[in-house]
Formats: C-alpha cells, sequence, structure tokens
C-alpha cells in the first residue's frame, strides 16, 4: 500500500469498481462521477480542473430581464426562430463594439448555446458545394465539435497547430485545403483546451486561405474577451477582440454566452454570419433546402429543424445584458478577470514542482493566464499522468481526447478550483514530485 494523499487502496477499489477500463482515456463526465465517488468515500476533496462549467454567479441583468419576461408571459409564445428584434440588434452592436466588425442584424441569430450554433454550421456549411466534404478543425479543440460531425456523418479533418505557429501556418493550412475537399475551418480563440491564442498574423493567414479557397472560417470565441494581456473591456475602443473577420468576409463567429456571462445553464448563444456569406447563393443547399441562399438555409432550414429557435425568455434576458454592456454599464471581461488570476497562482505552483506548461507560446510571447492551461510531468504520458494523479486528489483530462498530438499533455480547467484550495494543491503537487523524482 501507498502512502498518497488520497487513500490509495478505495481509490484503486473505486477505479476497479467504476468499470473503467483507463483512467488516462475516460470521457470528462466518467472522470466526474468517479471523483465524486472517491470524494464522497474519502471525504477527500479533490482540486477539480476535469470540467470547463463557469465557476462564477450568472450575470444578473440577464437574470432579472428573464424573469420580468417570464412574468410578461412570453414563455406561451413561440419565438420567431431568427431572434427577437431587439436581441438581434445588440449582437449586431456588440460585434461592431467589440470587435470592431459590421454585421447587420438580420446574420445575428440566437442559438440553443455555441454548440447547437456549431451543429447548425456543421449541417449548412458542409454542405453548400456538393463535392467540398466538412470541416478541418486546427486542434486541439472541443471533442464534441467533432462529435457533431460524426453524428451527422461528415468527414473532417485536422492537425495540431502547436508545430505550425506563425509564418508555419501557411504552409500547413494550405496543405489541407488545396484538394479542394475542406468546406469549412474551425478553431477557438482563446483555445479550448491549451489557451493559445492567434496572433493577427495567424489570424490574417486563415483569413486570406479562406477567401482564396473559398472556405467558410467558423471562429469559435467561447472565451471572448479572455485573453487578459490585452484590456477587450472597453467598447467601441480598441485594442478589440482579435477576429479573422477582419481578414475575410467569409466567416461565422459563434460566441457563447456561458463562460463570458456566466450563463451555460441557459443555453443561449449568438451566432454571427457575415453579410456576404449570409447572401451567398450556393445551388447545392437545394438538395437538402428550399433556398439556396445560406443565410435562409441556416434559419429556416438548420435552426428550424433542430430547435425552432431559441427559449424566448433567454433571449430577454441576453438582450438585456448586451444592451448593459454594449452602453459600458456592465464590464464582462471585470468579471471573469478572476479565472486568469486563478491561472496565473496555479500555473506557478504547477511550475514550482516540476511540472511544464505544455502550449505555452504565442509565437515568441508567453501564453495568457485564463480559463485553461495545459500541463505535462517528465516521464509521464498525460494519460498516465492523469491516472497518478487521482492518487493525489487532483482531477484534470489528457490532452489526447482533443486532437493534441501532444502526448505528454494534461488539460486544467481553473473554473472550479476555489483560491483556499490552492495551499492543498500546493501541498499535493509537492508530494507528487517527492513521489517522482527525475
Ligand atoms: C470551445 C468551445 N466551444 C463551444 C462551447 C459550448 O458553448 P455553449 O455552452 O454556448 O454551448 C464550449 C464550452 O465549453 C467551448 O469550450
Amino acid at each position: 500500500m501507498k502512502n498518497t494523499p488520497v487513500d490509495y487502496n478505495i481509490v484503486t477499489n473505486l477505479v476497479k469498481e467504476s468499470g473503467i477500463q483507463d483512467v488516462g482515456k475516460a470521457s470528462i463526465r466518467e472522470i466526474k462521477r468517479l471523483v465524486d465517488r472517491i470524494e464522497a468515500a474519502t471525504g477527500n476533496k479533490f482540486i477539480r480542473m476535469e470540467m470547463g462549467i463557469p465557476g462564477l454567479p450568472p450575470a444578473q441583468i440577464g437574470v432579472e430581464a428573464e424573469i420580468e419576461a417570464l412574468r410578461r408571459g412570453v414563455a406561451s409564445i413561440y419565438p420567431d426562430i431568427f431572434g427577437i428584434a431587439d436581441l438581434k440588434t445588440e449582437i449586431s452592436r456588440f460585434c461592431k463594439l467589440f470587435l470592431n466588425i459590421n454585421v447587420n442584424p438580420e446574420g445575428c441569430i440566437p442559438t440553443v448555446g455555441s454548440m447547437m450554433g456549431g451543429f447548425a454550421c456543421f449541417l449548412t456549411i458542409n454542405r453548400m458545394y456538393a463535392e467540398r466534404e466538412g470541416t478541418l478543425f486546427i486542434d486541439p479543440g472541443f471533442p464534441v465539435q467533432k462529435q457533431q460531425c460524426r453524428v451527422l456523418g461528415q468527414k473532417f479533418d485536422t492537425f495540431d497547430v502547436y508545430e505550425y505557429r506563425g509564418d508555419k501556418l501557411k504552409g500547413k493550412l494550405e496543405s489541407h485545403l488545396k484538394d479542394g475537399k475542406i468546406s469549412s475551418i474551425l478553431y477557438s480563440n482563446p483555445n479550448n483546451p491549451s489557451w493559445i491564442c492567434f496572433t493577427e498574423k495567424e489570424l490574417q493567414i486563415i483569413g486570406e486561405l479562406a477567401t482564396k479557397y473559398n472556405v467558410v472560417v467558423i471562429e469559435d470565441l467561447a472565451y471572448i474577451g479572455m485573453d487578459f494581456r490585452k484590456d477587450y473591456s472597453v467598447p467601441g475602443q480598441p485594442p478589440y477582440q482579435p477576429t479573422v473577420a477582419q481578414y475575410t468576409d467569409n466567416y461565422l463567429l459563434l460566441i457563447s454566452s456561458s463562460k463570458a456571462f456566466s450563463y451555460a445553464g441557459q443555453r443561449i448563444g449568438m451566432m454571427a454570419i457575415s453579410d456576404k456569406l449570409f447572401n451567398t447563393i450556393a445551388p447545392d443547399l437545394k438538395r437538402f433546402y428550399y433556398s439556396d441562399k445560406v443565410g435562409n438555409a441556416m434559419i429556416f432550414g438548420s435552426i428550424y429543424s433542430i430547435s425552432s429557435g431559441t427559449s424566448h425568455s433567454a433571449q430577454y434576458g441576453l438582450a438585456a445584458l448586451l444592451k448593459a454592456v454594449n452602453n459600458g454599464e456592465y464590464d464582462f471581461v471585470e468579471v471573469v478577470k478572476e479565472y486568469g488570476e486563478k491561472a496565473r497562482i496555479m500555473k506557478k505552483i504547477f511550475l514550482d514542482n516540476g511540472f511544464h506548461i505544455v502550449y505555452d507560446r504565442d509565437e515568441d510571447q508567453p501564453i495568457a493566464d485564463g480559463f485553461y492551461f495545459t500541463y505535462s510531468y517528465p516521464g509521464f504520458t498525460g494519460e498516465e499522468l492523469l491516472k497518478e494523479m487521482i492518487f493525489y486528489g487532483v482531477s484534470a483530462i489528457s490532452l489526447a481526447i482533443t486532437g493534441s498530438q501532444r502526448l505528454e499533455g494534461v488539460r486544467a480547467c481553473v473554473s472550479l478550483v476555489k483560491r483556499e484550495q490552492f495551499p492543498d494543491l500546493e501541498y499535493r503537487l509537492k508530494k507528487f514530485h517527492e513521489d517522482h523524482p527525475y
């Protein structure tokens, strides 16, 4: 029996009982359930870094506006599929004020989270041209999006961007685009899981190649404004959240409310389709839709089929929230800065105890501190590390499930870790380091 911070025998037995063949390869939900059980059996509170869920209260302006809308009786009325007028206007304003781009309110559409937004994109965009096959994911990425492509029976292509930052991105992207099979490119920025952020140069490369090869960029801004190295919080003033939309008009943005406004439970997100893409005519869409105009196929074909729009009250909540944000009355960036502060401290604790940060740079700049970071420990694969660290009361997920080639890597999410737990984290990592000298 080993002397580990969490009882070795109990953990070993519970892992056996869980039926999980290999903890290192387990899904996020499996890890969650296992850790819940270990916590209950041992009374040890884990440093829980596996789930990417907000750790802050929801933005109150949204909650109040939703309650008021419900009291007014909106629950009994089907919302328009394309979204309520106020929300469409505020999304368009948000795009102007925080990204410095012009998107017609017509192309600003609420979705049932960016999760549904992504699904609607794969459904519509990847069917614009019969000879094209699917999405190119610039990895590492959010595993569920590939699952969505699988569910749709669509092919996809991926590469890990780690070795292809800066100028190298051009050749790599072109090697995937040149045979004309790719219909869309998807990445998140800041990136889940690695927290890398593309530089302006990289966004320019992506944008210019999207135009050259007539590929739609689906830019997933789930963590908009959260690269805290720059202050993107002031509406209508530079610096603005960097976006590929500065470099191509062939884009579609997914802006989630889940993390930026801690609004994950209401399942409402935003899709902003560029004016050019919205009005693009793609005759092959007629195979699946009544209209061959992208915007119409998206709204009246895909979104209608999936969910007939987005919860009415949540739309009022988000509209009120965005209005306050756009008017400079609510600083959403200030609220979520706490994630960056926690990441800075936690990364130091990891580094001080023999761990390394895996994705550590944006070209020549150290990466930002934010919602996620990635770590490794010499001599371990990510899967082995994850498994071993369960005995030390630390849970996370392996980068292997994110399309990363850095098999030594583990993703940590800082949101659920409380500051009071930092001494525990320090003690456990120190003990891990002592037990695994190199
Ligand atoms: C990169 C990325 N995209 C999309 C989502 C889903 O966002 P939503 O909650 O709006 O569906 C997440 C949530 O974790 C994410 O990390």
